[in-house]
């Protein structure tokens, strides 16, 4: 057992659910985009599980990217101000069906920015897809084309999910004790 699961409270979402949940937007994917051009773009680092599942079990051809985005002030709780640190370098956006895959939405900031920004990049077309989406911290609206799975307000670790750059590698969500962040938070 890796050390970290001490530290997590209850585990969410088990990994077989989470293999459901996948099987089931792969399809539905799948008959979205017969007739598209699909690029699946990564958002690094958290999407990366998820991400490389859904790539396997959607039954098209397609083209995959990554980018990276951070929002300022890292820990529990996202701020809202969206950087770009890696970018997309192609001279295809117009050809493009960008499926954009996120680990998780919050405040709804990052992928409401990236979709303007892809936009704004000139893609054929821009939807977006979520492993989880906790509605109860929208800040801007946003709703995503596809989701796995609507959570609470509780901060989750695991499944690519990070808390201060650890957890990601746990095999499932976990909701992480507080007492972890509580006790960390004033070092980030
Ligand atoms: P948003 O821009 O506020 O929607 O933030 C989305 C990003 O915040 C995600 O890609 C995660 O990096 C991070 N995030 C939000 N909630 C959690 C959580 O519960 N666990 C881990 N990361 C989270
Ligand atoms: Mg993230």
């Amino acid at each position: 057992m890796n050390a970290l699961e001490n530290d997590i409270a209850t585990i969410l979402i088990t990994k077989d659910e989470i293999d459901e949940i996948e099987n089931r937007i792969a399809e539905q994917i799948s008959e979205d985009y017969a007739d598209k051009n699909l690029l699946l773009l990564c958002i690094l680092k958290g999407s990366v599980v998820f991400f490389s599942d859904l790539m396997r079990k959607i039954t098209l051809p397609m083209q995959i990217d990554f980018m990276k985005v951070t929002s300022y002030g890292k820990g529990s709780s996202s701020t809202g101000n969206v950087r770009i640190l890696l970018d997309l370098h192609r001279e295809d956006f117009s050809k493009v069906d960008v499926l954009i895959v996120e680990d998780i939405i919050d405040s709804g900031r990052t992928l409401s920015t990236l979709v303007e920004y892809l936009k704004m990049k000139g893609c054929r077309s821009v939807r977006t897809c979520t492993l989880l989406d906790k509605p109860a911290r929208r800040e801007v609206q946003f709703t995503p084309d596809y989701t796995g799975r609507l959570i609470p307000d509780e901060f989750v670790v695991g499944f690519g999910l990070d808390y201060a750059e650890k957890y990601r590698e746990l095999p499932y969500v976990g909701i992480l004790k507080p007492s972890v962040y509580t006790k960390n938070e004033s070092m980030d």
